[in-house]
């Protein structure tokens, strides 16, 4: 056959051959087949020295065009592979940024801390400071120099859990009164709040719980009066429950307070009309307070004629339950997170 003829064929097959070949290997095969030292350009090197003299030339230059002519085809294709794997590599490993991102399950802070922290927002922004005080407390700290000795009636208010006749889960967060007013040995203003557990022998239901929060503010400086009282009330009562609320004070009885009084916010839902939220009163009551005994100022070596202070104490579920219309005490302990999920 004709030189030319067989180029032209070879080339032929070539191109067909390359339709069936996806991978570098092939690619490296094919090129094996035709320019390797036993492939078929080679083959016609060889029969080249059988061919007569003057034929040589244009055969051995014919040789050597298909030959380039070979190379450049199969180095083109290898271009065209290699692309085709990189882009196929990028498309299996594409991000789609537009999908959602998985979503981490971010827990919420309980009802509980929320409010306690919204209380102590305000004090803190007044100049008070957070006291902690442990829950396990001495009968004389939770009692006795509150101005409550062994046998006072009023201790019935706030029956509790026992450990020896000394010791005993606190009831109230006043104890950490009396510790703050002996650390400061009788000479320094004072001016805290003191959020905790507290615990009373109560039967559970839906108002009562064995146990609760309480957050007490202390005060104690030179000519503190009433009005400051009622004025850090106010305050208290306007930061729960809305900037129009008053408030009203009844005379009350606390043993560690001279006067004491109970305290009544207007009713946020009527507005003081009366409604059954208010038990048709237009006041609700919310908490305890009053200037501090002198038996407790006395009995931490405050001297009475130079210092006065007030205290009030209030429970954190009684703020919860009236701010989000919470009907079950219950509900605060059960880790229902149904209830707790509502609150995020
Ligand atoms: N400790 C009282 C109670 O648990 C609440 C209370 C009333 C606290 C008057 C005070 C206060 O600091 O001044 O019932």
């Amino acid at each position: 056959m004709e030189i030319q003829t067989q180029l032209k064929q070879a080339l032929q097959e070539i191109q067909e051959a390359l339709l069936g070949v996806s991978t570098p290997n092939e690619l490296a095969d094919l090129k094996a087949k035709y320019l390797g030292k036993k492939g078929i350009v080679a083959e016609w090197m060889t029969a080249m020295k059988n061919l007569p003299n003057e034929e040589k030339p244009r055969f051995g230059q014919a040789v050597n065009e298909a030959k380039n002519q070979i190379n450049d085809l199969l180095e083109a294709f290898r271009t065209q592979i290699e692309d085709r794997m990189v882009s196929d590599k990028l498309a299996k490993e594409a991000l789609d940024v537009s999908l959602p991102g998985r979503v981490f399950p971010i827990g919420a802070k309980h009802l509980m801390n929320q409010v306690v922290e919204e209380v102590e927002d305000l004090f803190v922004g007044m100049g008070y400071t957070v006291k902690e005080g442990p829950e396990i407390e001495q009968d004389l700290y939770n009692f006795e120099m509150l101005n409550l000795p062994k046998s006072h009636p009023a201790r019935d208010m706030q029956d509790t859990f026992y450990i020896t006749e000394e010791l005993l889960l606190r009831t109230h967060t006043s104890p950490v009164q009396i510790r703050t007013l002996l650390e400061n040995g009788g000479k320094k203003p004072i001016k805290i709040i003191c959020p905790g557990k507290v615990y009373r022998r109560d039967e559970d239901d839906m108002t009562h719980s064995h146990q609760f929060m309480q957050v007490e503010a202390l005060v104690v400086d030179e000519n503190v009066t009433l009005a400051d009282l009622k004025g850090t009330l106010l305050m208290l009562a306007r930061k729960m429950f809305g900037e129009d609320r008053q408030i009203r004070l009844r005379p009350s009885y606390f043993p560690f307070t001279e006067p004491s009084v109970e305290v009544d916010v207007s009713c946020y839902k009527c507005n003081g009309k009366g409604c059954p939220m208010c038990k048709n009163t237009g006041w609700i009551e919310i908490l305890g307070a009053g200037m501090i005994n002198n038996a407790v100022l006395d009995a931490t070596g405050y001297d009475k004629t130079k210092y006065q202070g007030f205290a009030l104490g209030v429970g954190v579920e009684r703020l919860a339950i009236l701010k989000y219309g919470i009907d079950d005490i219950r509900a605060f302990y059960t880790n229902d997170l149904r209830f707790n999920r509502q609150f995020k």
